[in-house]
Parts: structure tokens; sequence; C-alpha cells
């Protein structure tokens, strides 16, 4: 026992730090811009955006403060619905709450895991009908796979409601359009042709985060992008406490102290260096996995359509436990008594008690120390999807400092635990 807990600690996604960081560090000290803005998230946020090939860019102190002032330039507010994947992490959802509207969540589709466009359609038909459009859709990009754009983008065009996407966790993931059969709708099998897009391109907007257990990080931070300068110029004032072009601090609108600092950007440049080569490696980590996995029964990864290149910014298997002899939490545990870290899937927003206001209030009594945590009313549209991958999914370690010895005592602290044991 005591030798197991001696091994070093496999942790889901660690920062990986590529070796320029700390020259670009050095620079930003040796000009002493130690500040919110400087030279290096101006140069961050041009390299960023000729990385992209997204024209502007606002480099932020987190994802989730690049959702909130895309949606502040939207004019959200009290009264309007946004539609966002159930599927996904909170930070994408909560700018909606900030802003005083209410969330409706969008269950998953089984091929990519991703919002599924058929059930975006129908209830966006559904609510012109009423003549309640959303102001907003926020597909996200889950674990690294672009969500179908080119299906998503044309359904929200049909209805003029705006997209925002939440590719926190896809920056290096790509996308192509037009590899579908155009009689069938059904996708080509090759991935040939066609151009591929990075992940958040065409989109009113594109959220990343670099928080430290993203594909690339600055400690904390995020990127804002767009195409649409407006946005972006708006985004940037309210951004700085929405400080008006006069010598005193002038203020017509309220903003927000959310600028990433000239440190931290620093970090960005070099570790945008390396992105390529951390997609390469994430994807390599996958395919070792499945590789090492995917004979034992009850084991599935999650599927990648042939539009997407996924980042495999985390690995992810299904575990169904009629066939695989324990379910994913007791996988997890036994992980954890290796010292290595693995994590459920994200549970799903509609499944948050946060989100259940109604039905909280009507439990009564027997809630009374939950009185002081305020919830929120949402909908749903859906969920069976998503709350399967969440009760069977669980989150492999993926770092890209992780080498095959490590790798192998996941594979096998996973294979010890089968019915039909192959170690
Ligand atoms: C899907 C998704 N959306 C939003 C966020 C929020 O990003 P941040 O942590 O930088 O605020 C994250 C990650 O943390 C995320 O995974």
């Amino acid at each position: 026992m005591e030798k197991t807990l001696n091994r070093k600690r496999i942790f889901l996604s660690p920062p990986h730090m590529g070796g320029l960081e700390l020259e670009f560090v050095n620079e930003a000290f040796s000009s002493n811009y130690i500040a919110p803005l400087g030279p290096m998230v101006d140069v961050f946020e041009k390299e960023f955006a000729k990385y992209i090939g997204i024209e502007h860019c606002l480099a932020l102190s987190s994802g989730t403060a690049a959702m909130h002032l895309a949606l502040r330039h939207l004019g959200i507010g009290p009264g309007d619905e946004v539609f966002a994947s159930s599927l996904t992490f909170l930070g994408s959802v909560s700018p909606i709450i900030f802003e005083g509207a209410t969330p409706v969540f969008i269950d998953s589709e089984r091929s990519s895991w991703n919002m599924d466009h058929l059930l975006l359609d129908k209830e966006l038909e559904s609510c012109a009908k009423k003549g309640r459009l959303p102001k907003a859709v926020i597909p996200t990009d889950l674990y690294g796979q672009c969500a179908d754009y080119e299906r998503i983008f044309s359904v929200c065009e049909k209805y003029n409601v705006p997209v925002i996407v939440d590719a926190a966790e896809a920056l290096g993931a790509r996308y192509k359009a037009g590899t579908r059969k155009e009689k069938t709708g059904n996708w080509e099998d090759g991935k040939e042709g066609g151009e591929w897009l990075h992940a958040g391109s065409g989109a009113n907007a594109a959220v990343y985060s670099f928080n430290g257990n993203k594909i690339i990080t600055t400690s904390g931070g995020g990127m804002l992008a767009s195409d649409d300068k407006g946005l972006i110029d708006h985004a940037r004032k309210l951004s700085q406490q929405a400080r008006e072009n006069f010598v005193h601090y002038e203020h017509e609108e309220i903003g927000y102290n959310y600028r990433m600092s000239n440190i931290l950007a620093a970090i960005g440049r070099g570790q945008l260096k390396v992105l390529d080569e951390r997609v390469e490696k994430k994807r390599w980590i996958f395919e070792y996995y499945k590789k090492a996995l995917s004979d034992l029964p009850g084991i599935e990864f999650m599927p990648e359509p042939p539009y997407s290149k996924s980042n495999r910014w985390l690995t992810v298997i299904l575990i169904t436990p009629e066939e695989f002899g324990c379910d994913r939490e007791i996988v997890r545990l036994a992980l954890e008594k290796e010292n290595i870290e693995s994590r459920p899937v994200w549970k799903p927003m509609h499944m948050q008690p946060v989100f259940n206001g109604l039905r909280r209030k009507a439990q009564g009594a027997g809630h009374q120390a939950n009185r002081n945590k305020k919830t929120y009313q949402s909908r749903v549209v859906g969920g069976q999807v998503a709350e399967d991958l969440f009760n069977r999914g669980l989150c492999l370690p993926s770092g890209t400092a992780m080498n095959e010895e490590d790798l192998e005592r996941v594979v096998k602290g996973i294979r010890k635990k089968t019915l039909g044991i192959r170690l």
C-alpha cells in the first residue's frame, strides 16, 4: 500500500512548459510592465489571432470573463433566454446568470457528444413560433472536439441567432466543413478536400481558456476572438472598467477588471509556440489508450466524426458496468489508490442543483441547509444522452509530459478492474 502511495502522482492534465516562456517573462520583467496590459499582451493577441485565423483577439483574465464580455456585448438581460450545451463546464453558462438571463440546456448528440443540432433546430422552431427566440446559442467544443459548426451555424442563421462558440477546451482542434454527401446529408468516409479551420472559426465570437489544466496555459487566462471588430472593441473597453476616451476617468457604462497581466501573456507567447506539438502528443496519448484498452469488454472511446480533428485535450472513455465488471466510479477509486487522478465526465448543467430553482423550492423545509444558496431557473431540451455520458464517462490522465511508463500505469490500473482480466 505504502509503496503505491509513494509512486509519483499522475495528474489529469497538468501544465507543461515548452522552454521559451521564461525568456518572455524575463523580457516582460526587464521592461517593467508588471501590469495588466502591456507589450506582451499586444503581441500575444496578434500571434494568437494569426494562429487561429480570426481577425481580432482580446486577452483576458479567464475564459469565463471572455464569455461574459461576449454576452454583455450582445445586450443579454433579464427575460432573455440563451441556449447552451448541457454537457459542459459551469464557466460556459454562469455568464448567462451574471446577466440575469435564463439558460436553456440542449442535450448532446451521440456522434460527437456535442450539442445536438436536430434538437437545437426543433427548439428554435418552437421558440420562433412563440416569438421568443434566444439571444444567443453557446455550443461547447467538448474535451477538445469542435461541435458540428456547419449544421449549428446554418440552423442559427435561419433564425438569425448569434453563436458564441465555447472553445475553452479546444484550442488547436480543427473543423472541416463540406464533408457531407450533398444528397443524403451523411458524412463522407474520407476527410479529403476542403479546408481544416481552427476551433471557433466562423462563429460570431469564440472563447478560449488558458486555465492551468488546458492544452496550453498562462496559469489562468482566456481569449475572446471575433472577426467583428466592433464586438472586440466594445469587449476591450468593458474589460477595462468601461473607461471612456477621456484624460480623467469617465464612465457611461459599467465594466470589469478582466484584462490579462503582461507577465501571464509572456507565458502564453511561449506556450503558443508549442501548441501544435501538444496537440500531436494529446492525440498520441488517445491512440495509446485506445490500443491498450479497446479489447476490454464494456469500454468505448469518445468518437471523432469525419469533420473533426480533436485536440484530444482529455482522453475520455465510457464504461458499461454490465460488460466491464464495475462502474466508472470504482475504476476512478482504483486509480486513485494508485495515485492516479481521473475524473467523471462533466455533470450536465440540467442536473446541477443550482439550476433547479423551481424544483428546489418545491422540496421545501428539507433543504433548509441550502436556504442561502441561490438557485436559478432553467430549461432542458432532451438530456438523456448527456446523463448517460456522465454516468458512464471517465476522463483519463492526458498530460502532455506523460511517458509510456506513466500511461502503462494507468492502463494496468484499469485492466485490473475488468471481469475478463488480461494484464
Ligand atoms: C468548456 C469550458 N468553458 C469555459 C471554461 C472557463 O474557462 P476559465 O476557467 O478560463 O474561466 C472552461 C474551463 O475552465 C471550460 O472547460
